[in-house]
């Protein structure tokens, strides 16, 4: 039940209480003092009959039971509105204004005529068999001028009448008791009002708190009790607020970190479930955070390693560090497990992860490459000790083919420096510092003066070479240095692997918002397996031909690199025997990219 309803029902409860018990004393006080104030009105009716009858006596009347006597009793009772009964000394009724006396009994017995007889003024309330009522009797004893009792005057009423009187006051009262009541419950009502309405306020204060509603202020204007916990509750809601905020901001910096970090966190609780985790897992493991928190590792990453490593961390607290290698797709990873204690005081393992995928593969290349490098060189270098051997011991001796050998001695130190600038090329390309200032470019230039430097040695192998360039072409953004290598390298190409005979296009076209640059021979072609491979460093289709052709194979490399400097696409269509086409498609300058 609300509190409003409690005070104003205990108002009203107190208030009906206090009146029941004012009614209840008033009336049985009302009652006696009704009944008494009557009885005394009857005493002073009967005395004022017998004062009559002492009056008929003196003008002669000698015998009670006379008619003249039973008039008088008849008249005095109408006009007093009562019943007057005239008893003998002997308990006869003489006269009776209510019933006939002749059929009425004996009265000797009843005590208001007894205690009359004996000289008092009888009284009593009973039934009367005559009347067939309760009665109020009030009976004085009727005497002589002589003092000599004679008989007993009863005068009585209905007690029905004084009831009447007395319900009527009851009712009166009654209805003051409930306008009464009424009046109470209304004035509790608003008596009750400045304790609910504030503690009202209160519960719906409360209620926002608990629903994260902090901003609500109770009003502090009662300097009481309710005053004071209003005050309290409001400083209690600023406090909340404040370390609310203290501990959101605390997340939201711990949860940028967290998703900063380029290395995946995974905490893990002490039976091996996990608690927090960030997106670098997601990324690493292929997993969403919703379908791994409050799961065991190995179901929910299922890496046997990791949860291996968590669960060394856990059970023996100490740090563990591990490199692990996940199938499908393949990766690397560096684990560090610590064990933690949380603020709680349990348990737990902290994995850090890195993906250490591309680390390893730079380093595999790396090694690779120090490995073809020292082998590529070996070759070319082995070739001219072998033949300064030889020059030395035939300079003398045959001065002619000297000239031989100073001539492959040429050329081997030629095929060396190419190759040596090829590698100083590449590692430039390569190298993270190398940013290229890009201008705006005009390809058809760079064609056109790449073509030109190759007509004479295309004509000197018997291939024909033709240079197409339309009329007007965009600009790209590049480096016009990069792009005349990457041109020459593919040109180069083209030449080399076309024998005699064969037909070298050189062309560039406008196509979607891209220029295309494309180089196409008729040469010997490239099988479809090998094709992914040509733009490895130091790959060659035909290791022996390559070379005699004096290539190394860094060509192509260098021809990848400065395309990914362009933003620019490769493809290459090629079929062995049916020669080769390569485009290089490059993104126009005033197209963003
Ligand atoms: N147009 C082409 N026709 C047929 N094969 C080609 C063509 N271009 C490249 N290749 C193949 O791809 C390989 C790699 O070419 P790349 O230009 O990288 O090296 P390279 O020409 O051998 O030496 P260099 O480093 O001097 O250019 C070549 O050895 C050759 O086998
Ligand atoms: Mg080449």
């Amino acid at each position: 039940m609300r509190i409003g309803k409690k005070l104003i029902l205990s108002y009203a409860l107190i208030a009906t209480i206090v009146l029941l018990i004012a009614i209840l004393s008033l009336g049985a006080f009302v009652k006696s003092f009704y009944i008494n104030s009557l009885t005394h009105q009857l005493e002073s009716q009967a005395n004022t009959v017998r004062v009559a009858m002492n009056e008929l006596e003196g003008w002669g009347l000698k015998d009670l039971n006379s008619p003249d006597a039973r008039a008088l009793i008849n008249k005095l009772g109408s006009s007093m509105q009562s019943r007057i009964t005239l008893i003998r000394k002997d308990g006869a009724v003489l006269a009776d204004t209510n019933a006939n006396p002749e059929t009425m009994d004996n009265h000797a017995s009843r005590p208001e005529v007894k205690a009359a007889l004996a000289g008092k003024v009888g009284r009593s309330e009973r039934f009367s068999a005559n009347t067939r009522q309760v009665m109020l009797y009030v009976a004085v004893p009727y005497k002589t001028y002589d003092n000599q009792i004679k008989g007993v005057i009863r005068v009585a009423i209905p007690v029905s009448e004084i009831n009447k009187s007395l319900n009527q006051i009851v009712g009166v009262v009654l209805i003051i008791v409930i306008l009464t009541t009424i009046v109470m419950v209304i004035a509790s009502g608003v008596l009750a009002n400045p304790i609910v309405k504030p503690i009202r306020r209160m519960m719906k204060m409360v209620e926002g708190m608990a629903n994260d509603d902090l901003e609500q202020r109770l009003p502090v204007n009662q300097n009481d009790e309710i005053g004071e916990l209003s005050k309290l509750l409001n400083n209690l809601a600023v406090n909340m607020r404040d370390k609310i905020d203290e501990l959101k901001s605390e997340k939201a910096k711990v949860e940028l970190i967290l998703n900063s970090m380029a290395e995946g966190i995974l905490l893990v609780n002490k039976s091996g479930e996990v608690v927090l985790t960030n997106p670098a897992i997601e990324r690493i493991f292929k997993v969403k955070a919703n379908d791994i928190i409050g799961r065991p590792v190995i179901h929910s990453i299922r890496s046997y390693d990791l949860d291996r490593a968590v669960h060394e961390s856990l059970s023996l607290e100490r740090e563990v560090v591990d490199e692990i290698e996940l199938q499908s797709p393949f990766r690397s990873l560096r684990l560090r497990v610590m064990p933690v204690v949380n603020s709680l005081g349990e348990k737990q393992a902290l994995a850090v992860i890195r993906d250490i995928t591309r680390q390893k593969q730079v380093e595999r290349l790396r090694k690779d490459f120090i490995v073809n490098v020292s082998h590529e060189l070996k070759t070319p270098l082995t070739g001219l000790k072998l033949l300064s051997d030889t020059l030395l011991r035939s300079i003398d001796t045959d001065p002619k083919s000297s000239k031989i050998f100073i001539k492959r001695l040429d050329k081997e130190l030629s095929t060396l420096i190419n190759m040596v600038r090829e590698l100083i090329d590449l590692s430039k390309l390569e190298s993270p510092q190398q940013s290229i200032e890009k201008e705006p470019v005009d390809l058809g230039e760079v064609v056109s003066e790449v073509g030109s430097s190759f007509t004479q040695l295309a004509s000197g192998r018997g291939l024909s070479l033709s240079v197409n360039i339309p009329e007007s072409i965009p600009t790209i953004l590049g480096d016009r240095d990069q792009l005349l290598t990457l041109t020459r390298n593919l040109v180069d190409n083209a030449i080399r692997y076309t024998p005699a005979g064969g037909k070298i296009d050189i062309k560039l076209e406008e196509n979607n918002n891209h220029i295309n640059l494309i180089v196409k021979d008729n040469g010997i072609g490239i099988a479809k397996r090998e094709i992914p491979r040509i733009f490895e460093r130091f790959y060659r289709v035909d290791k022996a031909r390559g070379r005699e052709t004096g290539g190394t194979g860094l060509g192509l490399s260098i021809v990848k690199h400065i395309a990914e400097n362009h933003r620019a696409t490769i493809s290459v269509d090629s079929a062995l025997g049916m020669g080769s086409t390569f485009t290089i498609s490059f993104p126009i300058a005033d197209t963003p990219p």
